[in-house]
């Protein structure tokens, strides 16, 4: 199946010159969306780890049936003030401007392996804040997965020697 039929490309959203990989395609034919999670699944299946990260808020979609359906530890990275509890925070910069993420600071014990799971890898810097996330908690990365990568903005640059890889590349 063509995947990339279903990502729509949105002009110059939400500023100007961005060009905004729209995955809702993907998400309204369940076929796709069955497709591309079992084909995300097969490409991970062997790797080594007991959690699944997914950011907010697009990160949800594609982490958590992932979780679910290889019967992992799911954990939320947040943007500042959702999360309830005590927290650590890691601050980054975005294709489009600069924020911070939080995670609880109990959700990943010293020694746990963890992947991070995204919709897009764009510039890299989301997830090497979730990578520094888990570096403060002790935990373990064996891994960073993505339904889609944007190659042209080289992010592998931000994330050194982790290993990545992504159903779909730009
Ligand atoms: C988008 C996307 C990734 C991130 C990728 O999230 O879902 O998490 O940007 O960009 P990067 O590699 O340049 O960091 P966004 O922060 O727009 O939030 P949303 O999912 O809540 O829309």
């Amino acid at each position: 199946m063509d995947v990339k039929k279903y990502v729509r490309d949105v002009k110059d959203f939400p500023k100007e010159g961005i060009i905004f990989k729209d995955i809702t395609p993907v998400l309204s034919n369940p076929e796709v969306f069955k497709f591309v999670i079992d084909g995300m699944i097969e490409d991970i299946k062997d790797w080594n780890f007991d959690t699944i990260i997914g950011p907010e808020a697009r990160g949800f979609i594609f982490a958590a049936p992932l979780a679910y359906k290889m019967g992992k530890k799911f954990v939320p990275v947040r943007k500042p003030g959702k999360l309830p509890y005590k927290k650590i925070s890691a601050s980054y910069d975005l294709e489009y401007g600069s924020a911070t993420l939080e995670m609880h600071i109990d959700a990943i014990e010293k020694g746990e392996r963890v992947i991070i799971v995204d919709d897009v890898l764009a510039t890299g810097g989301t997830t090497a804040a979730i990578v520094e996330l888990v570096k403060k908690a002790g935990g373990i990365v064996e891994g960073v997965y993505n339904f889609a990568e944007l190659s042209f903005l080289n992010p592998r640059e931000k994330l050194n020697d982790i290993k990545v890889g992504s159903l779909i590349e730009y």
